[in-house]
């Protein structure tokens, strides 16, 4: 008897209550820091469903515009767009034609929520090379990075022209962010900021997300996409395009990256983005579906973890239903 009661600190105190978690709960979803990815179909009259990605869909321009209104009046932070063209070709030249699939969808959103929500738009040349590759490809069948760099320029000026305030540059050529801050400089675009996917990892999780844009990809990206395997390339990545002129910078895909999410908030002196991608949702989705996980709370413990590792914007596919819980 006496002394000290054991054992001296009690954790559990602080978790007895839902109102004593909440009181302590260090990190805390919200609305405005999730953006949703959306695709959009050239020539779709009604949205077409994404079968690895059940709750998503390929819009129409009509549905797409609907949609961008719900984000807006669930106070989401940004949507960001990728093109479904119904042609492809070598050089992907869909992606600076004005009246390209994603340069309509881009002015018809910035036109209906462009002032109370952030437009985004994805910049690569995947969508609409019939190779499938990020980037236009030299004699040999490599990915010539100047010469995509020349058509990723390009792009950004189809972009900036639709009013879009932020471009999603997601190829991972070297050099991409400052030459195409180059380019939408000398156009006058000087406000159009760039949101350079930084680190963004060679991944088997892209799967459903090819799907969802009718991919003609053979192989991978591992050529200029990281490898898994490194950490140290990431803060190297994200160096280069602060240096660059890059606004933000994202890590991608989130879940399996966590430790790259948390060193890059370390030291970016930018905001830092983090993409749960197509197979990450799907995952939870699946084993959501045949009942052997709870989807609502494995979705929101993913966001939470993301959100607590250091990534300050999310995107997710869930942004909409993660938003109607909050
Ligand atoms: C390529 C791009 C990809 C994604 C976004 N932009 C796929 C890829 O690199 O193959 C994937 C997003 C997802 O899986 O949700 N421009």
């Amino acid at each position: 008897m006496g002394g000290a009661p054991f054992p001296a600190g009690r954790p559990r105190r602080l978790r007895r209550t839902p109102a004593l978690r909440r009181l302590v709960a260090e990190t805390r979803l919200h609305p405005a820091e999730l953006v949703l990815p959306v695709f959009v179909r050239e020539g779709a009259d009604t949205p077409v469903p994404v079968g690895a990605m059940p709750g998503v869909v390929q819009h129409s321009l009509e549905s797409l515009v609907e949609e961008g209104r719900r984000c807006r009046d669930a106070g989401l932070g940004g949507i960001m767009v990728f093109g479904v063209p119904s042609a492809k070709d070598g050089r992907g030249s869909g992606a600076d034609d004005p009246d390209g699939i994603l340069n309509v969808a881009l002015s018809r959103l910035v036109e209906a929520v462009g002032d109370d929500l952030v437009v985004m738009s994805d910049l690569c040349l995947d969508e609409f090379t019939d190779h499938g590759h990020c980037g236009v490809l030299a004699d040999d069948g490599s990915v010539d990075n100047d010469a995509t760099l020349d058509r990723y320029a390009a792009m950004a000026l189809a972009q900036a022209a639709t009013g879009t305030p932020m471009l999603g540059l997601s190829g991972m050529m070297d050099g991409q962010v400052g030459h195409v801050r180059a380019a939408l400089d000398a156009a006058g675009y000087t406000d159009t900021a760039i949101l350079a996917y930084a680190a963004k990892y060679t991944s088997g999780l892209y799967g459903p997300f090819r799907e969802a844009v009718n991919s003609s990809l053979v192989g991978d990206r591992a050529t200029y996409q990281q490898d898994p395997a490194n950490g140290r390339e990431a803060l190297r990545e994200i160096a280069l395009d602060v240096e660059e002129g890059a606004d933000v910078v994202m890590v991608k895909p989130a879940g399996p990256h966590l430790d790259v999410v948390a060193a890059a908030a370390a030291v970016s002196p930018v905001p830092v983005a983090a993409y749960q991608i197509s197979g990450e949702y799907a995952q939870v989705v699946a084993a959501a579906e045949r009942g052997w996980i709870d989807r609502d709370r494995a979705m929101t413990e993913s966001l939470l973890s993301i959100r607590r590792a250091g990534a300050s914007i999310v995107l997710t596919y869930c942004a909409l239903e993660a938003a109607a819980r909050l």
